[in-house]
């Protein structure tokens, strides 16, 4: 890592903060690492982008340029993945993000789940890409308050996964500033979480029950995975906007793999599963229900 950047490419230069660029043969090498990593597709419309990103990244690890960073990826490439995610996907996130998916929750499946499972089964659901912890939060929030109301002793779980590093601390520590909970009813803010005081003030924690419903882990998405399920519900939400047809198609029939007969798989708003597997079957906006065979 010896090298000084020297890059005889200079398209892109103009945005390089102090020279730096993002040249050719280093943005083909990270287009192919993201894509075969991470499943997304770096068009060369986001050259530029992705330099402006990764320019701090290359400041944090104190190199000295992108040649430097990509011999440390041909090097460690495990290691500086998350990062390298975080630093070219976006975390955006909120509580409650598409209240629909959450209704039919609260209103059809939970119900439902929690009768079936009441003589001993599991109920599992899976935050694959959770983000900052906005959304395994949340539905820890809807299945602690079923349990509650219906007296069950169901044993349930949420597993939230995701692979950027910063997400995860920031989901683990489970403290969001008050003007990031405005979908949060005034009840539930009382219920699930603690106010902050002093140095804290602002803040606000989430309550042990919910923490302790939420398992936090790091995952890659299309890497191995080492749960077995079954899982009655995945949200995988606002992922895999970025996945090409092909990654999205492998991605699909692992979760029908993983789901139970009949369970549930939730997209983002502007995704969809058209054309690309016949696992599901649509069953709601955005919502796909394992087919029975
Ligand atoms: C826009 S956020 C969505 C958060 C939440 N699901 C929601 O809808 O509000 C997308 C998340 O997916 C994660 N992600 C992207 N590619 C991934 C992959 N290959 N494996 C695991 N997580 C991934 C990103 O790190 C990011 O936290």
């Amino acid at each position: 890592m010896a090298a000084r950047i020297v890059d005889h490419d200079t398209r892109g230069a103009a945005a390089g903060a102090g020279g730096w660029s993002l040249g050719d043969s280093d943005f083909a090498f990270l287009s192919d690492f993201v894509y075969r990593h991470c499943g997304i597709v770096l068009g060369e419309h986001k050259r530029q982008l992705v330099q402006g990103r990764l320019l701090r990244r290359l400041r944090a690890l104190d190199l000295e340029g992108f040649d430097d960073y990509v011999e440390l990826l041909r090097t460690d490439p495990e290691s500086e993945l998350g990062e390298l995610a975080s630093a070219i996907s976006t975390n955006v996130t909120s509580f409650f993000r598409e209240m629909h998916h959450y209704d039919l929750l609260v209103e059809q499946l939970l119900p439902r789940w929690l009768e079936e499972k009441k003589n001993g089964g599991r109920l599992r659901i899976w935050s694959a890409g959770c983000s900052t912890g906005e959304e395994p939060y949340a539905l820890a929030m809807v299945l602690a308050e079923a349990l509650e109301r219906t007296g069950s002793k169901v044993d349930a779980r949420i597993l939230a996964t995701d692979l950027s590093p910063q997400a995860l601390a920031a989901a683990r520590a489970g403290t969001y500033p008050l003007e990031r909970m405005g979908g949060i009813t005034e009840a539930r803010r009382s219920r699930w979480f603690l106010r902050g005081e002093g140095a804290y003030e602002g803040l606000a924690c989430v309550h042990p029950r919910l923490r302790e419903l939420v398992s936090i882990q790091p995952l890659n998405l299309l890497h191995e995975w080492p749960m077995r399920g079954p899982f009655d519900a995945i949200f995988c939400r606002n992922v895999v906007i970025y996945f090409d047809k092909p990654t999205k198609q492998r991605l699909f029939e692992r979760y029908a793999g993983l789901l139970e007969q009949g369970g549930y798989l939730f997209l983002g708003h502007s995704e969809s599963m058209y054309g690309l597997s016949d696992s599901f079957e649509l069953v709601g906006r955005t919502v796909y229900r394992k087919c029975v065979p």
